[in-house]
């Protein structure tokens, strides 16, 4: 028999049956789309702590266990054996490429990396101090200026080769965010080199001399990318969907992305993270960091902890952990006082009662700052990182979403608790 829900309104004793839909795992939904139609009274659920906002097949976390998977894939298997060329495609196409699917989507991304040359006049227009996310909002919303050929959003050929565009326009977005910050000049990517290979060159070659990525480092960066190509409904990933779901086209829907993941509770996280070890300075400060974080007077919070949906160690940065050993050991640094300071902080606040009562554990933040400063990308830039790897999961639902048939625009409802209707005063007469 088909599950359901009885609702009872204790004021009237009216009940109401509401169906419960099952997916293929995870928790089952009741399917309240008639609940204001038939009592009159909407949900309140702000945060949308217990609302499922759309049916997806892209990704799944189980957040007791700590697990994530892409297309059914679990992330450690992915992360161990893929590139981000296969994650991509697998996340945008719902399968992974054969040997022949990829090259051919390898080879479609790398013909799309470069900027319109009039981008450089965009840049221009900035400070030099400008944080990297507003030049990314700005400059991935004006690429709909650009492309005026493929803004039929009901067209599926329009939807295909604007979701390449910004995949593979957005390493060098970033890199020149950068580069402008610095006052060299733009370097322009390489077809004969991969997307994070291609990334890591845009953004530290100069014109002056010869300059080989890093195989290790470029692996590294890449493995980076997979942990941070897709995360379900998240608010970046909401946002996306919501901004679509008007019709807008997909470059502006991307820049409300990046404006949403900007945040220090999203993806801001990982520069406070930095931020935030910094400021610790010693290890020996840590338990005076660890009880500032517990005052309930002090909104002083552990960044690169807890999250949302895992009440488990976040898989991400368990592989996280492990690619910063690795990174730390190809450059050779053997004293690292901000990794120091991490791992014991992690020790500490994971023996805690707090943080274990709460279920707060290490996220996908909390190792990713210590990885890019090594590789000498600097703090303002670990957003922008966030917001390229991302990307390519905010092109998978937005395109879901536009081919999903009961798509409707997002138009959530609210509790008022204004003034109600009163009488005007005109300008003469008020106090
Ligand atoms: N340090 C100290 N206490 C915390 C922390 C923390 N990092 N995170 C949550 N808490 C406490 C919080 O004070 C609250 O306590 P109480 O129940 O006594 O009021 C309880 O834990 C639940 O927190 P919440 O804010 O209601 O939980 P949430 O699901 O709304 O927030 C979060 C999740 C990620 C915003 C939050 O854990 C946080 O601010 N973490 C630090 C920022 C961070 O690392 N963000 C990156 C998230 S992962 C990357 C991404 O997806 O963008």
């Amino acid at each position: 028999m088909a599950k359901t829900v009885t609702f009872k309104d204790d004021s009237t004793g009216k009940t109401f049956k509401y169906p419960v839909l099952s997916g293929t795992t995870g928790p089952d939904v009741v399917d309240i789309r008639k609940f204001y139609a038939e009592t009159d009274m909407f949900t309140y659920d702000p945060g949308y702590t217990s609302t499922g906002s759309c049916e997806s097949k892209i990704t799944y976390i189980d957040g007791d266990k700590g697990v994530l998977l892409h297309r059914g894939y679990p992330i450690e298997d992915l992360a161990e054996n893929c590139n981000f060329a296969e994650v991509q495609y697998l996340l945008l196409n719902g399968e992974l490429p054969n040997a022949k699917e990829k090259v051919k989507f390898e080879r479609d991304i790398t013909l799309h990396t470069m900027l319109h040359e009039q981008f450089h006049n965009f840049y221009s227009g900035f400070r030099r101090d400008a944080h990297p996310m507003a030049i990314m909002c700005g400059v991935v919303g004006a690429l709909s200026a650009f492309y005026h050929d493929s803004l039929d959003i009901t067209n599926p050929e329009h939807r295909r080769i604007s979701s390449y565009r910004l995949i593979a326009k957005m390493p060098t977005i970033a890199a020149w965010a950068y580069k402008y910050s610095l006052g060299q000049p733009f370097i322009y990517p390489r077809n004969d080199l991969g997307y994070a290979e291609n990334f890591l060159y845009t953004m530290f070659a100069t014109p002056c001399e010869d300059y080989e990525v890093n195989p290790i480092l470029a692996k590294a960066m890449d493995r980076i990318l997979i942990l941070h190509a897709d995360h379900e409904q998240n608010a970046s990933t909401s946002t996306v969907r919501l901004a679509g779901s008007s019709g807008a086209n997909p470059f502006a829907c991307i820049a409300a992305g990046i404006a949403s993941l900007w945040g220090p509770a999203h993806g801001g996280a990982n520069e406070a993270v930095l931020n935030m070890l910094r400021e610790i300075g010693d290890v020996k400060r840590i338990p005076e960091f660890v009880k500032r974080a517990k005052s309930k007077d002090d909104s002083f919070r552990l960044m690169g902890f807890g999250h949302r949906v895992y009440k488990n160690y976040d898989p991400r940065a368990r592989i996280m952990a492990r690619t910063c050993s690795e990174v730390l050991k190809e450059l050779k640094i053997k004293n690292s006082p901000l990794l120091d300071i991490a791992m014991e902080l992690e020790r500490i606040a994971l023996e805690d009662e707090y943080f274990i009562e709460k279920k707060l554990y290490p996220n996908v933040d909390f190792y990713s700052g210590i990885i890019f400063e090594a590789m000498g990308i600097p703090a303002s830039m670990f957003t922008a990182l966030f917001a390229l790897a991302r990307t390519t999961g905010w092109i998978a639902q937005w395109r879901e979403m536009i081919e999903d048939p009961q798509q409707k625009i997002g138009r959530p409802r609210q509790l008022y608790t204004g003034k109600t209707k009163r009488k005007f005063v005109p300008l003469k007469s008020r106090k």
